[in-house]
């Protein structure tokens, strides 16, 4: 999730420094759209992989009152909850309130993190089953990339498919070096087992620059070819669980193609087969 309707606190305009301030550790740009950041973590944050926290920077002074108010948007936790430090993948959108200047963003300075994480992409929103899928375009990785380093999704399926479609190549690589990093990670190896990796198939898709995989993976549910592809029997409700995080035109789709394959929708407060959350681009 990256930014949505922007977030403004009143009373925060008297906090002298720079309120719930958490300290940039971190900064790799990946294209002229994308990049990810590490920052501090409070101490008192605890979360479940998968949720979101508002973050954010100070706004301009307002030149009528002098004041300044935090800019705040909605950010999926890459992270897993385990990690001591907290990470966020972000688009980069020129005239983007927020992310026109949290692009900018380097080590040692301060952002915003309101310590109040939630979210419906979590484990606990899910029935058990034995094959999960993460199902993500863009930004939409960013959840996964908790989820994807968190040990109870290894602990709870036999199978964790994870699709990522996006319109160019480069904008693959945060997921790509992703999924690298966790296959080589010592300490899950440690903790899942050695082989805890084999457990991850990796579905990359481009829409507008050539790859090895091409089109939509709508599309691809619809014709087949992704379970050809992975040779694996097609979405079934007894077996398959699934997770949806992308923008709204995509998670409407996949989530019409989810329910056409009989899986429900869940939430926290009543599991089912499948969950949604919305990847925000503004
Ligand atoms: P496409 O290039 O065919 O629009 P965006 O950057 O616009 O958020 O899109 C990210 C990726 O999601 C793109 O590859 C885009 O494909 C794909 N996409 C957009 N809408 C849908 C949809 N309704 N169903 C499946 N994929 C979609």
């Amino acid at each position: 999730m990256t930014e949505q309707t922007p977030v403004t606190e009143e009373k925060s305009a008297k906090v002298p420094a720079l309120p719930d301030a958490q300290t940039v550790t971190e900064v790799k740009h990946y294209t002229d759209r994308l990049f990810s950041f590490r920052c501090t973590r409070p101490s008192t944050l605890r979360f479940r992989s998968g949720e979101f926290v508002m973050i954010g920077l100070m706004g301009d002074v307002n030149p009528k009152t002098g004041k300044q108010k935090p800019l705040l948007r909605a950010y999926s936790i890459a992270s897993p909850a385990w990690d001591d430090e907290m990470e966020f993948y972000s688009i980069k959108v020129q005239d983007g309130p927020l992310t026109s200047k949290l692009q900018h963003i380097k080590v040692g300075d301060e952002i915003i993190l309101r310590p109040k994480p939630v979210g419906t992409l979590v484990h606990d929103a899910l029935i058990p089953g034995k094959r999960i899928w993460f199902f993500a375009t863009g930004t939409g990785f960013a959840p996964f990339a908790s989820l994807l380093r968190e040990p109870q999704t290894y602990e709870d399926y036999d199978e964790v498919i994870i699709t990522h479609t996006c319109r160019e190549v480069g904008e693959l690589t945060y997921g790509r070096d992703l999924i690298e990093s966790i296959r080589n990670d010592e300490m899950l190896a440690e903790l899942m087992g050695e082989d805890f990796h084999k457990k991850i198939r990796y579905y990359p898709t481009t829409t507008r620059e050539e790859s090895a995989k091409m089109g939509r993976i709508t599309d691809l549910i619809r014709s087949g070819e992704l379970f050809e592809d992975l040779e694996i029997d097609p979405l079934n409700p007894e077996s398959d669980r699934a997770m949806i995080c992308g923008n709204l035109a995509f998670n409407l789709e996949l989530k019409e193609l989810l329910e056409d394959a009989g899986l429900e929708e869940g939430a926290n407060s009543k599991p089912a087969q499948y969950v949604v959350e919305k990847a925000f681009l503004d």
